[in-house]
């Protein structure tokens, strides 16, 4: 296994020998602790442990028969109008949205379904957790054009120092590369997991497909404590740090907020038997990352592949309302307050980042979301900055969700997205994310010019390797010339004066 590390600085003499010293340390370390596969690579390309397939397959043969049993039993519940684009306020909530019917009887029988499935997970003895037990690591889902963004957030993360394991799950063997997977990933401790291989075992209607796989790679991962992140998604630190602080210590479920306001329908929360929360509670999730100690969320995450199972056809339409990115983002955090476990809802806003509009405003590419532990030592002393920000400064920043469009570097230069990250006003090649300046400097350093070293990386060694990148040409050069003209001549293409935060 090899261990990437990237010095963000020119360490001195002094320096140097500590940073080679810790290398060694670390290899040692993760040499001492990690568990060679006992298998050499797998030749159809899955996962190298037997035991995990046992149990993985032996999971979904006891939780997809208790999934069918407790179906809603009734039609999609219809929505009239929507809820709309309701930005979060955390002191004065609008009224809550309530623009879903369906008869009592249909009420009656969801909730019942969903008490039912509750009280059989609960007792069910079958439904064993697959993880190893201590482990943790970094999960993602990453097929087709997203594979390359994946590697790109993979390179960032290893830039950080991290060395956690990483598992990437693929829909199906379509999404299989061979190339990247056992030709490129091992070398950074990551490797691929085919989820039909685990959900094929079954036959079933319900297709799992697109945003409901989330759920079900960090049910289907080996790792106790999951750091989910989409691949688009990369941290600006090391995510070990968070494993071992509260708000994860204590709670073991951490997620991050959407802009906008939480819509469940008032009929969810009779469905699910609580009491309807005012909106001004928290925001709905942006589960571009999220954090769960499957150890002591069993139930939250059984429940959550519930609603994800049965998502399609009734809960993301109760869960949102028509909302924007209506899906399974609501389904985690709704499912743990249903059962009553442990989580922490980061409370500092998310905040946009990209290029000021001619108009005014901000066109934004991509997102930030903060440092969790910052952010509770605040909220643990009664300081919501969501409500008044003067109160105190915003955490660091700690991950960026570079969402819009995905930084591939096959499509993201030109004009083809309504905010061309890559395109100055003139027309020339621009930094992406510029403004504001407040958000920028609470990265606490260069992490464009860092992010697109990494992409020029991936381009310019894998540019024949990736199946969405066939028959393109020039993807490297492109990218280097990108950044010639961006990062190499600061003169014409500056920070704009910025001064970084210490990190
Ligand atoms: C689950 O167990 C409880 C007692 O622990 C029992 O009262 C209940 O009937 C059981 N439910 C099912 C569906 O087996
Ligand atoms: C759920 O709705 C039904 C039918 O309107 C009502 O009888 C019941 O009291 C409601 N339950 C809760 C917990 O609000
Ligand atoms: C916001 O916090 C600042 C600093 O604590 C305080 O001076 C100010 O009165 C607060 N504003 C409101 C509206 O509570």
């Amino acid at each position: 296994m090899n261990v990437v590390c990237i010095s963000a600085s020119r360490p001195g003499p002094i320096r140097a020998v500590l940073f080679s010293l810790g290398t060694v340390l670390i290899f040692l370390v993760t040499y001492v602790y990690w568990q060679p596969p006992n298998i050499a690579l797998p030749s159809e390309g899955n996962i190298d442990d037997k035991s995990l397939v046992e149990r993985q397959i032996q999971f979904w043969k006891a939780l997809h028969p208790l999934l069918e049993l407790h179906s809603p039993a009734c039609a999609t519940p219809r929505r009239q109008g929507s809820s709309g684009a309701i930005g979060f306020n955390a002191i004065d909530g609008s009224a809550r949205p309530d623009v879903i019917s369906m008869p009592v009887e249909d009420m009656r029988k969801m909730q019942q379904a969903h008490t039912t499935f509750l009280e059989d997970i609960r007792n069910s003895s079958a439904l064993k957790s697959v993880h190893n037990p201590n482990t943790r690591g970094l999960v993602s889902t990453a097929g087709g054009s997203y594979l390359p963004v994946f590697v790109i957030s993979l390179r960032m993360l290893r830039r950080t120092g991290s060395t956690l394991p990483v598992e990437v799950f693929l829909k199906g063997p379509d999404e299989y590369e061979r190339s990247i997977c056992e030709g490129v990933l091992p070398s950074m401790d990551a490797r691929c997991i085919v989820l039909s291989d685990i959900l094929g075992v079954v036959d079933s209607e319900v297709e799992i497909a697109h945003y409901q796989l989330k759920i079900f790679a960090i049910l289907f991962s080996s790792f106790e404590d999951v750091i989910w992140l989409d691949a688009d998604c990369f941290p600006l630190y090391k995510p070990e740090l968070l494993f071992n602080s509260d708000p994860f210590k204590s709670r073991g479920m951490i997620t991050w907020p959407d802009y906008w306001a939480s819509t469940a329908s008032p009929l969810y929360y009779n469905i699910s038997s609580q009491s309807v929360p005012p909106m001004t509670l928290r925001a709905s999730s942006e589960t571009g990352e999220i954090m769960i100690s499957k150890k002591n969320h069993q139930l939250t995450m059984l429940l959550s592949a519930y609603y994800n199972y049965y998502g399609p056809s009734h809960y993301f339409m109760l869960l949102s309302q028509g909302a924007p990115g209506e899906g399974d983002k609501e389904t985690f955090i709704q499912a743990a307050s249903a059962v009553d476990e442990p989580f922490y809802t980061t409370s500092e806003r998310v905040a946009p980042i990209g290029h000021p509009k001619p108009e005014g405003g901000l066109s934004g590419s991509a997102m930030v979301q903060s440092d969790p532990i910052e952010d509770y030592l605040l909220t643990s002393h009664d300081m919501w900055r969501v409500r008044n920000e003067s109160v105190a400064k915003a955490p660091r920043a700690f991950f960026i969700h570079a969402h819009y469009p995905k930084f591939n570097p096959a499509t993201v230069f030109g004009y083809s997205w309504e905010t061309t990250p890559t395109v100055k006003p003139d027309g020339g090649d621009g930094r992406a994310w510029i403004v504001p300046e407040g958000t920028i400097k609470r990265f606490g350093y260069d992490v464009e010019d860092y992010y697109w070293k990494e992409i020029e990386w991936v381009s310019c060694h894998l540019e024949d390797k990736f199946r969405s990148w066939e028959g393109r040409e020039g993807i490297c050069l492109r990218v280097q010339s990108y950044r010639d003209n961006v990062f190499n001549y600061p003169e014409s293409n500056d920070l704009l004066g910025i001064d970084f935060e210490e990190g």
